[in-house]
């Protein structure tokens, strides 16, 4: 197990506010996701919260053995980075959830790290709120079934959905998505 990976933008550890919790999927550091992820998170800050950014792909996150142990335990048998990540998830208030499109899905990291949610502790899920952030290479219909399946999760474990930001093409595709993320960011704090 690795040390878990907070970046500069790591600023959980101020008194008070709302928590608010900034995952990774793509393994380009400074990339489109990681970027959109970072405006979303300093919009949340310039609306008071405490933010934190987590890289998937500097984790120790294995994928599911779907041996279904954590339906009676409520706790996975792979004692991996993804306890912190639980951890950290259940201390914040909002999570931005970016990954790239791969394959018309999400990335690996991100899928590994999705999977795992299968048969937590429901606590971890109460009275959250989610922010989707994808990216992808292509035009926005590419995007379909990874926004469909971040779209269906978060209902079904009642996590409520506060918005999307889609950046087909990238940053470099979609005028002003940096903005529209930070507003996204700011709203998040600012509605709750
Ligand atoms: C393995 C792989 C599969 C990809 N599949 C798609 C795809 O199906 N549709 C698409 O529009 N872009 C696809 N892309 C492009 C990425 O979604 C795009 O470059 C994205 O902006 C990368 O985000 P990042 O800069 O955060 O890594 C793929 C890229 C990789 C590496």
């Amino acid at each position: 197990m690795v040390d878990i990976c907070t970046t500069k933008g790591d600023n959980m550890s101020k008194k008070g506010g709302k928590k608010v919790l900034g995952i990774v999927g793509s393994p380009h550091l400074e990339g489109n996701t990681d970027r959109l992820v970072a405006a979303v998170l300093k919009g949340a800050e310039e609306a008071g919260a405490e933010t934190e950014k987590i890289i998937l792909n500097t984790l120790e996150i294995s994928p599911c053995q779907a041996c279904n142990t954590c339906h009676k335990t409520g706790r996975c048998v792979q004692e991996d980075d993804m306890l912190t990540v639980l951890d950290k998830m259940e201390r914040s208030h909002v999570w931005v959830l970016g990954t790239p499109v791969y394959w018309w899905g999400p990335s690996a990291q991100f899928k590994a790290f999705l999977d795992r949610w299968y048969g937590v502790d429901r606590a971890v899920f109460k009275d959250k709120s989610a922010v989707i952030v994808i990216t992808l290479g292509g035009s926005e219909s590419y995007a379909k079934y990874t926004v469909g399946i971040l779209t269906s999760v978060l209902p079904y474990l009642n996590i409520e959905h506060i918005g999307t930001v889609l950046a087909p093409g990238g940053i470099p595709g979609t005028p002003h998505i940096l903005e529209k993320a930070f507003h996204v960011g700011l709203e998040s704090i600012e509605r709750r």
